[in-house]
């Protein structure tokens, strides 16, 4: 798809991706709907962005009200819409409060879910696109991101079926699903742990590069990097490989999740 003068709204814009992903796409000269939930860092983003005629939406996209101002500020005309608005709960699963695992649900696969359908009638107007930023977690179920996983999981499987239901129709739907980034979403216990198992954290800009390219191939999904496209595969053929694999790693992982591992990062003295 060529992006130029398109217009495309992008949920998450003022986290560590949705950034470095707005910069790139107005440097190609896409018009941009902004959305997040605070109204400085939008500015500062706005103000951040080469000249064009872009917006912002100031709205909490787990609520009902605040998709509904998004739809609203949309109007009648879009050509995107980028779901990367997420949020992560790293830890063992006992420890986790279900006010945590009700929001990180409603974020992760309510918010983006609802808005495309809220969005659809918009979208099916003209060629369209619609990408929903899913995760490596969202196809191999790590220890520590459980419910993370399953948000991953069940976007990654929503998305497929959506693109299939929608395939005779002018919205194609798309899955772009990165592995570890440097961004807020990640505190220093996962920091630490991915130093210590060796995991590849990669900066959101050259994410955000990947994904403007894949944006313009038109791919139906990707997954970001190498070894991680080997261990999907494997996962899906081969899972008691990655069973094992993970197993051997667990004692580390846990200790991680307790928040017994990040010291190794603080600057000394
Ligand atoms: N970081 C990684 O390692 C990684 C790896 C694979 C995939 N991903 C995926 O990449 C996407 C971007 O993540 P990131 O790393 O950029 O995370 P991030 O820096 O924590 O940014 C998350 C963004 O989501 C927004 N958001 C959260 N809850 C919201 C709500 N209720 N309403 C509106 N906006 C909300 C945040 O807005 P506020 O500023 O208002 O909180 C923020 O802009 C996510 O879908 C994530 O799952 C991340």
């Amino acid at each position: 798809m060529d992006i130029a003068g398109k217009r495309i709204l992008l949920t998450g814009a003022t986290g560590g991706l949705g950034r470095a992903l707005a910069v790139r796409l107005a440097d190609r000269d896409v018009e941009l709907v902004l959305v997040g939930r605070k109204r400085a860092a939008l500015d500062e983003q706005l103000g951040a962005l080469p000249a064009g005629n872009h917006q912002s939406v100031l709205a909490d996209i787990a609520s009902v009200d605040g998709r509904r101002a998004v739809v609203d500020a949309v109007g009648g005309s879009l050509d995107g819409l980028i779901n990367c608005a997420g949020v992560n709960t790293f830890g063992l699963f006992a420890d986790q409060c279900a006010d945590d695992l009700e929001r990180l649900l409603r974020v992760n696969v309510i918010a983006a879910v609802e808005l495309i359908r809220d969005l659809l009638p918009v979208l099916g107007q003209r060629k369209s696109l619609v990408v929903n930023v899913g995760s490596t977690f969202g196809t191999i179920g790590y220890p520590g991101y459980t419910a993370y996983c399953a948000s991953k999981f069940a976007l990654r499987g929503f998305t497929e079926a959506l693109a299939r239901e929608l395939a005779d129709s002018s919205v194609r739907v798309c899955y772009f699903a990165p592995r570890a980034i440097r961004t807020p979403m990640n505190d220093a216990n996962i920091e630490a742990m991915n130093a210590e198992l060796g995991n590849t954290m990669d900066t959101p800009e050259r994410v955000a590069d990947s994904l403007v390219k894949f944006l313009e191939q038109g791919r139906a999904r990707r997954h970001v990097g190498w070894p991680e496209r080997l261990f999907v595969t494997l996962n899906a053929l081969l899972p008691g490989i990655v069973d094992g694999a993970l197993a051997k790693n667990l004692p580390v992982i846990q200790r991680h999740c307790r928040g017994d591992g990040a010291s190794s990062l603080s600057p000394p003295g």
